[in-house]
Order: structure tokens, then sequence, then C-alpha cells
């Protein structure tokens, strides 16, 4: 790719010109298409698109679908910037009288911390587009994965924030909203030519390094790292094809292992550290004990999230399918590989493969306070970056009060918390309590009888002992006894923002 910032400045006001936004595609293709484009099938969406002339839609086919179009009509989309320009980008090539993309180009909107963002990206094209199997160096789009580190990353201001791995350089452009410098790096040149493009259509500074993990900022003090990298497990056996993109050159699930243990040399004190990771569930081993493991290793708080638990056979056929791989198009390199990856899992007795999110923070003194390890299998409310922000928060907090201090404190319920009782028909006493979050998370805390008076009285009025002793008077069970049963409860509420200290 060409980074003449001129032709690109002159690219984001065709585009922009042209209407070639997320609204403006959905609007070109309508809720079907759109929809069967998102699964990967463009046969709706190039009848929506065919034989238009409209900007949008010339661009739709071009670059979201791959199809030729012709030289004329592309030109009318590029007013400034010309079929030329395009050319000289590296974005097209022309082919007789017409013109084929070789880059993909979409629009991305998104919410983050600062509001509502529009850009262009740009990455390898797909195999929807090019029919074929992915090479191996392909640069990724923005996918699922990418969504959902952004979504979990904690936005609030940075002095510097390193995105390792940054691919197509969409964690490196959010983080540019809450930092003062960003570094990108990879280990892929192309990778970094890719964000270096996007960073310029997207008129925000990055500073690009090639190499491998930590070591192109061994240097420096980072406030925020973030990083999808590639954690896939992909046995290593020499007819396997490894993609730059998710396959991280090791074997298991080593790469995410080598992360956490590592990432604290680079982190200032106070720094957080965001991954997404893979990591293998051993015969006989808990997800806790092995994850935790790592953790312990690091130094760091640390809190995992696993939200996914896949069998060896599943996450097999999920990779293989992923390189382009399917039972449908070669048979053979399908079962061979399959096989390969059951061989791999089971040299290590691995009985299950979790996906979820790790968030790490070196201790500002010390030594680490956190350690959580947790499943959330079910729906969240994203964004969870500002819940995790204040989850982090809340930790400290409560290292700071004991319980003679949370009990001169005052408390509030969360505005998004409800409370859902369960009766048999005609009984007055309710058999379950449950507190329910409705945003983030969306945790369900069941409660006795103490805990949901108690919490029912928090308002921010009355403080914790003041609730306390009148609970331990109307229970007739005196506050201590109260206290013993409510205080640890209340902790994992504020915790976990069911409960807000108001003082
Ligand atoms: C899953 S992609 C993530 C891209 C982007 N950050 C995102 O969130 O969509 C992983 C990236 O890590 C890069 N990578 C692979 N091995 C690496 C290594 N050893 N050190 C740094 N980056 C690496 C790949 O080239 C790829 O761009």
């Amino acid at each position: 790719m060409e980074h003449d910032p001129l032709l690109i400045d002159r690219l984001r006001d065709d585009l922009m010109a042209a209407g070639y936004g997320v609204a403006g595609v959905e609007e070109v293709l309508g809720t079907v298409a759109a929809d069967a484009l998102h699964r990967e099938e463009p046969v709706p969406a190039l009848r929506a698109t065919e034989g238009s002339g409209e900007p949008v839609a010339v661009l739709v086919r071009t670059f979201l679908l791959g199809s030729a179009v012709p030289v004329r009509r592309l030109e009318r989309a590029f007013r400034t910037l010309g079929v030329a320009g395009a050319v000289a980008l590296g974005l097209v090539e022309l082919d007789g009288d017409d013109v084929r993309a070789l880059v993909d180009l979409r629009p991305y909107a998104a919410v983050d911390g600062g509001g509502e963002v529009d850009w262009w990206i740009a990455s390898d094209l797909g195999e929807l587009a090019t029919g074929r199997a992915l090479r191996t160096d392909h640069v990724l789009g923005v996918g699922g994965a990418s969504t959902t580190l952004a979504q979990v990353t904690v936005r609030d201001p940075r002095a510097l924030v390193l995105d390792l791995g940054t691919g197509c350089g969409i964690q490196a452009l959010h983080a540019s909203r809450h930092s003062r410098r960003v570094i990108g790096t990879d280990i892929s040149r192309r990778a970094l030519e890719f964000a270096r493009f996007n960073a310029l259509l997207a008129a925000v500074p990055l500073e690009l390094r090639a190499g491998s993990m930590l070591e192109p900022v061994a240097d420096e003090h980072v406030d925020l790292v973030v990083s999808n990298p590639p954690f896939v497990i992909t046995p290593r056996t020499p007819d396997m094809p490894a993609y730059e993109y998710r396959d991280g050159g090791r074997s298991g699930d080593a790469i995410v292992r080598e992360l956490v243990e590592g990432v604290g040399a680079v982190l200032a004190p106070g720094g957080v550290a965001q991954l997404l990771g893979n990591w293998e569930v051993r015969r006989g081993e808990d997800w806790h004990e092995r994850v935790g493991s790592w953790l312990d290793a690091s130094g760091l708080d640390g809190w995992v999230v696993q939200r996914e638990l896949q069998d060896p056979a599943q996450y097999a056929e999920t990779w293989i399918r992923d390189g382009g791989t399917t039972p449908d198009r070669d048979r053979d390199a399908w079962a061979a590989r399959y096989g390969s990856w059951l061989d791999d899992f089971a040299s290590r007795d691995v009985e299950g493969i979790g996906f979820g999110f790790l968030t790490l923070r070196k201790p500002v003194a010390g030594a680490p306070t956190l350690r959580r390890l947790e499943e959330a299998t079910g729906s969240v409310r994203q964004p969870l970056g500002p819940v995790i922000a204040a989850s982090l928060a809340a930790h400290d907090w409560l290292e700071f009060h004991d319980d003679e201090g949370l009990l001169a404190a005052h408390l509030a319920v969360a505005p998004d918390v409800t409370e859902e009782r369960y009766l048999t028909p005609g009984d007055p006493d309710p058999q379950v309590v449950l507190l329910r979050q409705g945003g983030g998370f969306g945790r369900a805390v069941q409660a006795g009888t103490a805990l949901a008076g108690f919490v029912g009285a928090c308002d921010g009025d009355l403080s914790v002992g003041q609730i306390v002793n009148a609970l331990g008077a109307l229970l007739d069970v005196g506050a201590d006894a109260v206290a013993a049963d409510v205080l640890p409860s209340a902790r994992g509420l504020i915790r976990d923002g069911l409960l807000l200290p108001s003082s």
C-alpha cells in the first residue's frame, strides 16, 4: 500500500461525499442483504447492487464484494482521487475496462468511551471476495474478537498505550482517543502498512514498530496494553499452514501465558493490560489452576473472565474452516487437519479450550491484591470497559475499607438493579430473592432475608452500620450476626457494581 498523504486526504473526502458509511451501506443493501453479508453470503448483496451507478453501490461491489466494476463507474465515486489515484494507493488494479479491488476497504462505526467514531478500515480481501483460502500473511479486518477487545477496554485517559499485534490498527485507533501516545506493534510488515494507511485515513497519529511480542517496547513504560494476540492453538506439524494473524508460533497456549507472565515488564505502576486469549483445559485440572498459575507468575493484579468453553472437536472445526479448508472443498485435507488437531490436543491431555479476556494491572506499590477467575458465559451488555474500570476502582476502595470502614460508609443501590421474588402461590414469604443487574455482566445474586433487607435500605442516607444495627433488632439476632452475614456479600456487591459507595 502507498501512503501518499495527499491522495489519502482525497480518498477520505470522496468516501465521505459518496456516503460510504455503515448506515449508507446498510441503506443501499437493505436489511436482508446486509444480514446475509454478515453471514458471509454475498448473493443478495450482489443482486441489490447489480447495474447500479450509485457511488455507494459501486464502492460496495468493489471493496466489500470483490467484484469487477467498470472504470467509469468507480471514476464517478472517486471524484477527486480518480481511479488513477486509487491505483497509485494500491487500492485497485485495472483489468481492461474494469477495475478490481486489491484490498478490502469498509466503513467502521462504533461507540467507545469518547463517543461515536466513524472510520474506514483497509485490510486484505477475505475469502468471500477472492473465493480462495487465505494467504498465511493475511491481514485481518475488524472481526468479532477485535470488537470484543475494543468494548472491554478501559477508556480512561492514559499517557502511553501499546497495541501489541496491531494488525489493521483498529485497537490503536480507539486508543488514540484517550491517550497522548499510541504505539502499535506487529511482526507482520504488511499489517503495519495497513495500520499506517488506516491511521492516515482516520487522520490519527500512531507510532508503528515492527517486532515480536514485547521486544519493540522493551524500554517503554506503558499505561495501557491492549492485545488481541494470535492466540489460536494450532498443531505445529509441517503440513499445517500457520497464519500470522492467529497462530502465535508456539505450542499450545504458550503465547497467552508468555504475554500474561511477561507484560508486567513494560507496564508503568498502575498500568493495565487487557488481552484476549485461549487456554487449554487439561484432564484432571480446573481451568482456574492453569490460568491462575500464570497470574501468580505475573506479579500483577489479575481478573480473568472465561466466556466460552469448546471441546477439541468443535475447536478444530472452527479453525480449520477459518483457514478456508472445508469438507466440501477438500475432504482429505479436512480429515488430515482434523486428525492433527485432535492428536495435538490429545498429546497434552486437553479436554477443553477456554476463550475469554484478561485484565491485568501492575500494583502501584506492593504485592498484587486482585486475583479473580470467573466464568461469564451468558449475554453481557457491552461495552464492558466502563464496568471493568469501575470494578477495579471498587476493588481498591474495598482494599482501603476494612469492616470498620465499611460500617461507617454509605451505600446506594445502583440504578440498574432490580429485585426478583419467587413465591409459591398463596405463600406470603418469597422462597428466593434475586438481585439482578440490568447492565454490565447482568449478574444475578441470590439474597437471604438479611441481605435483601440490607440492600433494600441502601439509599445512601443511612450508614452501613446503622442499617446493620436496625436489621439486628428487627430480625432479633443482634447486629454482630447481621454484620457477619451481610458484610462479605456487600463487598461482592460493591465489587460488581450493584452497590455504590457514596462516601
Ligand atoms: C488476531 S490479529 C489482531 C489484529 C488487531 N489488533 C485486532 O484487534 O483486530 C493478531 C495480530 O498479531 C500479529 N502477531 C502475530 N505474531 C506476533 C508476535 N509474535 N508479536 C507481535 N505481533 C504478532 C499478527 O500479525 C496480527 O496482526
